[in-house]
């Protein structure tokens, strides 16, 4: 019997979602059917709305950052039951590829499709609308009450963490404490440099605090993010606009720049900023924002004199291992969750939670089901 679920569905980009009934398949070979409780709102869901993502496909159910619970299991699933807490997670961490078993990557081979053509593992389609087959952001679509998600891509938690805060690490918190710990590796008494201070970029400085990085310095354009920045660990604040050299800024705190800088805001302008605050000889700038199309363009002189660049996605966490220690580290008072959260809406509103987001007003707004 597929299930009846209620669903945002984005059906042309720059529009508002339509909250519609869809019906979802059963679970097929090692997936599980879930019921979410909690999601969070993401500028990759702008992004995707923009059509800036070029692997749309609409009609799509947008979403990744959700909690919830089993409902259903489909044949052969090993590591979930009924009743479960999870993350339903937009990477996958299958156990059997070379990413995954030389843990060397996050990237699973067998979750590239997935993530990337907002299907399910196997490529193909679990949720249509009046017939209409519907595609689902990172093969979760979690704006939406219930999903069908493989196995590899459902982390699961305890099943006493709040799922309001825990569904943060579906998504920012990974990303942003992840690419910290798991992909820069800061070391204690580090330069870190932050630049944008949204949900991934408090999450870097939290990230960056748990680190033990000696200077955390953030910049925005908006005033009012050096309250939560601080409040996550900020040393330093830098609002950035016309007239501020962002570079210079940093140079002045932390003199020859800093060790580490992370490009939480995205485009090839900020991403050359980001490497030319870094210490020459040793500095590592990391690229995690939303590429802008154009070409990056950096400095030759810049990686000849010794810094680097990498990029990260999902801050390098390996969903099924990694995500539940994220949840864990909250609870033991090591992270905080709710200095990100905003505001807080019911799912029916979740085109004001858009708005909310674009304007810049909200950090993170969650959504309840
Ligand atoms: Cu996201």
């Amino acid at each position: 019997m597929p299930t009846k679920a209620r669903a945002a569905i984005l059906y042309a980009f720059h529009e508002p979602f339509r909250i519609e009934e869809i019906e979802l398949a059963d679970p097929k070979e090692g997936e599980v059917l879930v019921e979410m409780h909690s999601c969070g709102i993401c500028h990759s869901d702008i992004s995707m709305i923009d059509g800036s993502v070029p692997e749309g496909g609409l009609p799509i159910v947008l979403g990744h950052e959700g909690a919830g619970v089993v409902r259903a299991l489909g044949p052969g699933v090993k590591s979930l039951q009924i009743g479960d807490h999870v993350l339903p997670m937009p990477m996958a961490e299958c156990g059997q590829c070379e990413s995954c078993r030389s843990r060397k990557s996050n990237f699973c081979d067998n979750g590239m499709q997935s993530l990337f053509g907002n299907v399910a593992m196997d490529g193909t389609i679990r949720a249509t609308v009046g017939g209409r087959p519907l595609h689902q952001m990172c093969g979760v679509g979690a704006f939406s009450t219930h999903t069908v998600v493989h196995e590899a891509k459902v982390a699961k938690i305890d099943s006493g963490a709040p799922m309001e805060g825990a569904c943060l690490v579906s998504c920012a918190v990974s990303t942003g404490v992840g690419a910290v710990i798991y992909d820069a590796k800061v070391p204690p008494g580090a330069t870190v440099a932050v630049f944008g201070l949204g949900a991934i970029g408090l999450n870097i400085v939290q990230g960056a605090r748990l680190a033990g990085a000696k200077t955390i310095i953030g910049l925005d354009r908006i005033a009012d993010r050096e309250g939560p920045g601080r409040a996550l660990g900020l040393t330093h604040f830098v609002q950035v606009g016309p007239g501020v050299d962002a570079v210079e800024e940093i140079r002045k705190i932390s003199p020859g720049g800093v060790e580490f800088a992370f490009d939480a805001v995205g485009g090839s302008a900020v991403a050359r900023q980001a490497l030319s605050s870094t210490r020459i000889g040793c500095g590592l700038a990391v690229l995690i924002g939303v590429p802008d199309g154009a070409d990056l363009n950096v400095s030759y002189y810049d990686i000849i004199m010794g810094r680097r660049l990498m990029g990260s996605m999902l801050g390098g966490v390996h969903p099924l291992a990694d995500a539940p220690r994220l949840v864990e580290l909250e609870r033991a008072g090591k992270l905080n969750f709710d200095t990100l959260i905003t505001h807080r809406l019911p799912f029916e509103r979740i085109n004001e939670g858009i708005e909310l987001l674009r304007a810049g007003k909200a950090i993170r707004t969650v959504l309840s089901f």
